[in-house]
């Protein structure tokens, strides 16, 4: 893949400030402030029900607060994997036709891919170890193999911002690892990145740490 950063790495690419957001009418998010840079890995913790998926959501743009403000640098493409995403299992796409699909933002969907997106995304199945799966259909992979095809999608969104909800979360090592060494060609290449997770020590280097606690921040480091 393109090693060239997308941006410096002291550029803010988002910045949350005192976000409040009731889900039907429970406080899931209180007071909170986040910042994201370029190229530096935010991990986001916290017990379940703390808010950490409402956060990526607002920082998403899918959840508007009930109160503070969303700041995103103008111009930037946002990323985002769920926490569990729902594929329908007869869905007739390949992890290739997934992973092109990552390029449309890009490209506009009616515009036929060129062959340097077809390296791109060959490249980015590659990265997350999936080139033997490459022409398996979405619905038959493992839920391991599918949040690496989901990543390699990420990937090729070449994404300012890059949103994961729990990347890791029921992996085996090998997943884990792939994941972990994606996260940091991310960061290396000048994306954003918040990680949700319940173990700081799965990612290869955390620049800052978010800790919320029933909506609320209880720590930053
Ligand atoms: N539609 C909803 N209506 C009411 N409460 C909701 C709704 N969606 C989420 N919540 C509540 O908001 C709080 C925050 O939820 P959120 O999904 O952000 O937590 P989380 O930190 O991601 O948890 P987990 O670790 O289990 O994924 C939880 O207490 C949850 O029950
Ligand atoms: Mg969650």
């Amino acid at each position: 893949m393109s090693s060239t950063p997308l941006l410096l790495p002291t550029t803010r690419v988002l910045s949350l400030h005192d976000i409040a957001v009731d889900l039907d009418g429970h406080p899931a998010l209180r007071g909170v402030d986040a910042e994201v840079h370029a190229g530096r890995l935010l991990a986001v913790v916290g017990a379940n029900g703390s808010g950490k998926s409402t956060l990526l959501a607002v920082a998403a743009g899918l959840a508007s607060p009930d109160r503070g403000t969303v700041e995103r640098r103008a111009g930037i493409r946002v990323a985002l994997v769920p926490q569990s995403t729902p594929l329908a299992p007869h869905l007739p796409l390949s992890v290739t036709d997934i992973v092109t699909m990552g390029t449309w933002g890009r490209l506009g969907a009616w515009r036929p891919s060129r062959r340097s997106d077809r390296d791109l995304v060959r490249d980015a199945i590659a990265t997350v170890g999936l080139t033997d799966l490459a022409r398996r259909q979405i619905g038959t992979l493992s839920g391991g193999q599918r949040q690496r095809a989901l990543l390699a999608q990420a990937l090729v969104q070449r994404a300012d911002l890059v949103l994961l909800d729990e990347p890791m979360a029921g992996l085996d090592s090998h997943s884990r690892a792939v994941i972990a060494a994606t996260i940091a060609h991310l960061t290396a290449t000048g994306s954003g990145v918040v990680a949700v997770t319940h173990d700081v020590s799965e990612f290869t280097a955390v620049d800052d740490v978010l800790e919320l606690q029933d909506g609320r921040v209880l720590r930053r480091s």
